[in-house]
């Protein structure tokens, strides 16, 4: 379970003050398969990044089951998200002089895994994307969309109960979209957390609740109520 307590997210640049996320109470069950919409600037990619312990709150708690993450040290945090998250962003964030393998095999080194088990375990993370035939291809040598599926590769090897992905089909074609929301419904099948900004109501669609944002504020967008009642 993640969970916002009390939380407010203040930027402030030029002497001005911008309140982006203000939320008393919010919490997502394990397993939850979460859409975040709403106006750009309304506070969707700093919501993401509380929860994924990417950017602390300007007051409030961030839970992680008992877990309140910005109390914990630097490395802590960093060790939750290695071990428990998983990031997908719009442009991917692929290391553009590392192999399709390579990136896979990124988390994989860094959390430990001997070198013949990296190679195996990314081998068949890809090979699971399609792109068994582009394992020794840089990203400026892929399309788009493969270098998603790599990125989508490198976030799932690692097992993350927990995905957390800003716009992650906001730069692709209709096929490479449907390659990602069909890995987002094998992950929620699996049992993970899915959280994921979207601009797009097919996507959004997809999930089984969907968090509405607007100048900072979350509410429930209310067809998902009519569901469960
Ligand atoms: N680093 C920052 N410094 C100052 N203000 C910021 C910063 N990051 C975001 N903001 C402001 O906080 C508000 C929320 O920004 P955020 O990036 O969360 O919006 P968003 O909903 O993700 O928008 P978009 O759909 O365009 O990505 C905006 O008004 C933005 O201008
Ligand atoms: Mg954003």
């Amino acid at each position: 379970m993640i969970r916002l307590e009390n939380v407010k997210r203040i930027y402030t640049r030029h002497g001005q003050t911008v309140t982006a996320l203000q939320c008393e109470n919010l919490c997502i069950s394990a397993g939850e398969y979460v859409a975040v919409i709403g106006p750009s600037g309304s506070g969707k990619s700093t919501l993401l990044s509380l929860l994924g312990g990417m950017l602390s709150p300007s007051s409030g708690r961030v839970w992680l089951d008992e877990t309140s993450i910005y109390e914990q040290s630097v490395v802590a945090r960093s060790t939750i998200r290695r071990e428990r998250m998983g990031f997908v962003f719009q442009t991917f964030n692929l290391i553009p002089y590392l192999t399709a393998l390579e990136n896979v095999q990124v988390p994989l080194g860094l959390n430990g895994v001997s070198l013949p088990d990296q190679t195996a375990r990314a081998t068949a993370m890809l090979q699971r994307f399609g792109l068994a035939d582009r394992l020794n291809h840089k990203p400026s040598e892929m399309s788009v969309g493969q270098q998603q599926r790599v990125a989508l590769a490198r976030t799932l090897v690692n097992d993350p109960q927990i995905i957390l992905a800003d716009e992650p089909t906001g730069n692709l074609d209709p096929t490479s979209r449907e390659v990602v929301l069909k890995a987002f419904d094998m992950c929620h099948e699996e049992g993970r957390t899915i959280i994921t900004v979207t601009h797009d109501a097919t996507a959004a669609a997809r999930a089984k609740r969907r968090l509405v944002l607007n100048e900072g504020q979350i509410s429930e967008e209310l067809s998902s109520f009519a569901k469960v009642a």
